[in-house]
Parts: C-alpha cells; structure tokens; sequence
C-alpha cells in the first residue's frame, strides 16, 4: 500500500525544508557542486564538517541550583587555515543550525581569500533568562571544555547572536588561564583594549556598503539616486545605515522587528538612533512617517539591505520585492526556494557569503594584529578591508560572466573551487 500525504501535510513539509540552514546550505553546494563537476568523493570530502563537538556543561545558578546547558563547536573544514566562526547564545540553537553556519563561514571565508576554515559554536540558553555571572560561568566552562579544539592555531571563534566583546574577553582569559600565558589571538571581536581590532564594530556594515556601492558602479547608477531600505538597526543595518547615510546614499526606510520609519527624503540617521535610544524604539521618529513593517521589505528602491536574521525572503514573497540590488547583510536572510524568483526579476544579489564577509575580514586583521603584537590605526584597517572586499565583488562577477551563472551559485562555485584547490594540494593523510 503506498501511502500518500496529504496536500497540507506536504505544504507544512515543504515550508519546515524551506527554513531549515542545513538543506538550504546543502541545495545551494549541490548547485555548485554539479556545475564544477565535482567528482562525488570530494564532494563528500568539501560536504563533511572536519569535527563536531558537543558538550553539556553544568553551571551553578546564582540561586544555588545546578543546572546543564548544551553547547556544540562545529570545525567544517580545515583545509586553508584554523576553523574561524561565531559562537550563538540562543534557546533554538540546534546542532543542524551550528552546521549549516560552520560551512557557510567555509565559504565566506573562501570567497574573500582569507586564510581560514569554518567553524561555529552555540549553546542552548536563554540570555535574557541568565545573569551577567552566570553567563561568565556558562563561556568559562564552555571554553574549559573546549580547551583542547580551540587555539589561535586550530580554531577561533567570534561574536554572534547574544554573545560580544565581554564574551570573547572571558574566552580570551580562561583559555590564557589553561595555557598559563595570554593568548589574545584565541578569538576574535574583543575589546580594543584587550587585543581587539581598531574598524572591528562597523566591518561587517562598511562591508556592506562597500559592495554596494560596487554594484552600483556595475549597474551604472549614482550613489546620490539610490533609495536604500535596511531590515534591522542593530550592528549590521545600523552601522550600513550610518556609513551609507554619510556617504551620500539615501536611507528612505528602517525596519525593525517592532515597527518601520519611512522618509522620502533620506532619514537622519544619527537622529532616528538617538530616538531609539531615548524611547526604545524606532517608531514615532518625528522626522518620519510610520508605515506598515510587514510591507516596508516590499517598497520600491535600489537598494534592499536585509541585515537582521535569516528566512525572511521567501518563496511566497520573493514576487514583491522591487529592489534593484539586494544586499544580503543578514546570514541567509533568502530562502534557496525563493532564489528562482529573484533571478527571474533580474534583481542584482550581492550574496551573503559575499556581502556580509566584511566582517571575517576584519576579525582576520585582528588575529593578524594579534600575533603581531602590532596594531593598525582605523584608516589602515578601512584601506585592507575596502581592498579584499572590492577584490571579492570582482572575483564573484568575473567568475558569474565566465560561468554564465547568477551571483550566489558564482561566489559558492568560487569558494567550493577554492577549497577543493587547497585539499587536492594538501593531499589526503592517510
Ligand atoms: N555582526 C556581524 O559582524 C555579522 C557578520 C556577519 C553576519 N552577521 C549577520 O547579520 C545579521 C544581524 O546581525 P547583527 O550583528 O546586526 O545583530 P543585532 O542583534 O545587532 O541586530 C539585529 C537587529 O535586527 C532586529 N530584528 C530582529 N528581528 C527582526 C525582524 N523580524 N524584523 C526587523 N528587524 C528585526 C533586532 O531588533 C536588531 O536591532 C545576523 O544574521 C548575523 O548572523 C553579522
């Protein structure tokens, strides 16, 4: 008897496979890897994470219970440097997420030529729910645990979603405690003071508005022309918008998870954030109007910059998207479903592994600066990063022309090669 599902059933499955990192990461390398032809060893090869850590590390509640968080470190691939990748405080971390954004670091960093892998970490909690010392607690034991896989040689992790500076700085330490000697260049995104780089904070937005500012170049339209509506004014959309809004460009509408400001003029940025810091939130901005937040991705422009979270361009709205470019900012903000889409109306996407890439750059720099024992003033760190992301931009356009292909399989078909390059080199150890 063959069993049928039922269309809703198939509906809701088909929806579950779209959001889900691991397929979407998967579909798009399946794409690059049969345009490469690929042979299917190496594909099991450039498939396969290098090493995956899980660890449940007990901690004492500032109550005085005891409590067991889980925590994975994923090492997607060694191949042209130490695994390099966040670490996520969040409730829905899964091990299926932690992979899919260690082989994206692969890539991302493939595709801007720094000299690394991929990796990623997270631990299932709550922030929100925890203390500042009982998330000391949580990152030491974390880092305790993974003492041995970590290094400024094997692998070194970053901020991500819930974590920042203060977190790397207690990784810094309780690595610097096992190893009897400071080691700064052990992670990545610390305070400047303790071996952080100068440029760290606005990288990843710089690089935003590096590439599009590349694309418009490409595309033959002016800086001064072009609307730009952001997704998110955190560290990403808040710092495109401030350099972008200073460089000329025109920011007619923020959104955020609470409400969307819409100018037609250009926003004042630096005043929209004062407001947001005064009041808590973006709407009732005076010098704004505020518009539908569900219908704010959809307003007609050159730019759409979507730099909050991932899933939120699908294949059930890709169709109303009515920007020139799109400037992914976020990690995976479009769903490999909603590719087709994107591509039939001839939007320019600048992909994430691309644009947001700005800031891995950076965090390179820093750990370069580490080991140095030797900092860069902020215009040096600016100079090296609009060169590697300028050179990025023309790779993946150049690599799209000769191949005949849209940007995003253009920049993972670039890294794949690349990676695959270095293992071949490399050799397999037998
Ligand atoms: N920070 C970096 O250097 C960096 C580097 C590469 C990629 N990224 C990616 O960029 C994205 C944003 O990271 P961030 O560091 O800016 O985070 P963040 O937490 O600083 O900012 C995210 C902002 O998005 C807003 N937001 C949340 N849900 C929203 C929704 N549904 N609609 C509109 N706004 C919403 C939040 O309120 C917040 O202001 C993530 O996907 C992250 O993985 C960040």
């Amino acid at each position: 008897m063959i069993l049928e599902a039922s269309p809703s059933v198939t509906n809701h499955k088909r929806a579950e496979d779209e959001f889900n990192p691991l397929l979407a990461a998967e579909a798009r390398f399946d794409q690059a890897a049969e345009k490469l032809n690929i042979d299917e060893g190496m594909q099991k090869v450039l498939r396969s994470p290098s090493r995956e850590i899980i660890v449940h590390i007990p901690v004492q509640l500032d109550d005085g219970r005891l409590e067991v968080f889980t925590g994975y470190r994923v090492q997607h691939s060694i191949a042209r440097g130490p695994a390099k990748g966040g670490i996520r405080y969040a409730p829905d971390v899964t091990h299926d997420e932690v992979r899919a954004l260690a082989s994206w670091m692969t890539w991302k960093c493939a595709v801007t030529n720094v000299p690394f892998g991929g990796g990623k970490g997270g631990i299932i909690c709550d922030p929100s729910l925890l203390s500042p010392s009982e998330l000391e607690r949580i990152t030491r034991r974390y880092t305790a645990e993974l003492f041995e896989f970590i290094g400024p040689e094997i692998d070194v992790p970053a901020p991500d979603v819930n974590t920042n500076d203060q977190t790397m700085a207690w990784i810094m330490d309780t690595y610097s405690m096992h190893s009897r000697h400071t080691q700064t260049a052990v992670v990545t995104g610390k305070p400047v003071d303790l071996g952080g780089s100068r440029g760290r904070t606005e990288a990843t937005g710089r690089g935003c508005m590096i590439v599009t500012e590349q694309a418009l170049r490409l595309l033959g339209m002016a800086r001064s022309d072009a609307r730009v509506v952001i997704q998110g004014f955190g560290n990403v959309g808040g710092m495109a918008a401030r350099l972008m809004s200073r460089a000329g460009f025109k920011i007619v509408c923020i959104i955020e998870w609470d409400g969307a400001v819409y100018n037609a003029n250009g926003l004042n940025i630096e005043a929209l954030a004062k407001h947001r810091k005064e009041t808590g939130s973006i709407k009732g901005f005076a010098e704004a109007e505020d518009i539908d937040r569900n219908e704010a991705m959809f307003l007609e422009c050159e730019v759409l910059i979507p730099a909050a979270r991932e899933n939120v361009i699908t294949s059930q709205n890709a169709h109303k998207i009515r920007a020139k470019i799109l400037c992914e900012g976020a990690n995976g903000p479009t769903t490999h479903l909603a590719d087709p889409t994107l591509r039939e109306k001839g939007i320019f996407v600048i992909p994430d592994i691309l644009a947001n890439a700005g800031g891995v750059t950076v965090s390179y720099f820093e750990w370069v600066q580490d080991r140095q024992g030797y900092f860069w003033n902020e215009q040096l760190v600016n100079d090296r990063l609009e060169e590697i992301m300028v050179n990025s931009f023309r790779d993946v356009v150049a690599y799209a022309q000769k191949h005949e292909v849209h940007n995003r399989l253009a920049a993972y078909m670039l890294a794949l090669d690349r990676v695959q390059f270095a293992i071949k080199l490399r050799g397999i150890y037998a």
